[in-house]
């Protein structure tokens, strides 16, 4: 284990929030013992975690959904790495829903009797770089960067929480078939949030009525999870670690393309040679403009 910047611990070549982990339970980590109706949700950060936490949690429990039980997102889909809400997970009653940005070869090894189901969330990209570089600055939980520049150079260098972007979605797919594993892109959720949850719910083979859909539907729209405290890290974050108003919240902007109004040409360029290079063959489809199908 080394230090990959002040605020990040490497461990087995992958990057995570120093302050938010306890490096025996990361040893443990991989022994975890799951159950046959456990669910994770991956992701790299920035790609609409909060999001799947969100629908996943009005998916599983009607009091989360009819916001009859006050309890947060973040308690009723917790990071499985990242404990900070100090939840006994052994004793966690099923079904249990998680919450992961880990790559393929350091989650239980339990996963791997494709039982358990694992939701991939993917992002484009370079809307990830930008979110990633805001939530830098709003929050003390990772470091602030304050030029784009020095951001990209660490992003595409894996110096970042979650380590390389690349090297995150490549293990993932390319051992696909190792899991019970869907994926599903942030851009086919924020085009079509309706059919993504039906897409969802198929998966997880979850029944909901029409009118259960339309609630779920409604309570991960942007602007409703915005203003619910329970949807939003806001106060999690700021009562925990602080944030900086100025640079904004953390239910940003929640949009696709972004990144034309942050990147220049020649960062475009730079990034566009980069992905070419790692993504050779890949068969996801990205969407990088919000006109784009
Ligand atoms: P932006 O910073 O681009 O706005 P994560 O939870 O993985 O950290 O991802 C956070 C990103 O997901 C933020 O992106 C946030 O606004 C976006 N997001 C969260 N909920 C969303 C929603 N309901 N619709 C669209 N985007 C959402």
């Amino acid at each position: 284990m080394d230090n990959t910047n002040g605020s990040l611990l490497n461990f087995k070549g992958y990057n995570l929030l120093k302050s938010f982990v306890d490096i025996e339970k990361l040893e443990k980590m991989e022994d975890f013992e799951i159950r046959d109706d456990d669910v994770f949700i991956v992701t790299y950060p920035k790609s609409g975690t909060i999001w799947a936490q969100q629908i996943l949690s009005s998916i599983y429990f009607e009091g989360h959904r009819n916001s009859t039980e006050n309890t947060r997102t973040v308690e009723r889909a917790p990071f499985f790495e990242y404990n900070k809400c100090k939840l006994d997970y052994v004793k966690m009653p099923s079904p249990r829903i998680f919450s992961s940005h880990l790559p393929y070869y350091l989650v239980p090894k339990g996963l791997k009797s494709k039982k358990a189901k694992i939701v991939y969330l993917y992002r484009n990209p370079k809307d990830v770089l930008i979110s990633f570089f805001h939530f830098s600055k709003f929050t003390r939980i990772i470091e602030a960067t304050y030029t784009i520049e020095h951001y990209l150079d660490n992003f595409l260098d894996g110096k970042v929480h979650g380590s390389r972007w690349f090297d995150h979605i490549r293990g993932w797919y390319e051992h696909r078939h190792d899991f019970n594993i869907m994926f599903l892109s942030y851009e086919e959720m924020k085009k079509d949030l309706r059919s993504s949850v039906l897409k969802i719910c198929s998966f997880l083979e979850k029944d909901l009525s029409e009118e259960d859909v339309i609630t779920v539907v409604r309570q991960a729209t942007f602007q409703t999870m915005k203003s619910d405290p329970r949807a939003n890290y806001e106060q999690i974050i700021n009562y925990k670690f602080g944030v900086n108003k100025k640079e904004g919240t953390f239910m940003r902007k929640g949009t696709i393309g972004d990144w034309k109004l942050h990147l220049t040409v020649e960062q475009n360029e730079r990034f566009d040679m980069i992905f070419k290079k790692n993504m050779k063959n890949f068969p996801l489809k990205f969407i990088w403009d919000i006109n784009e199908d």
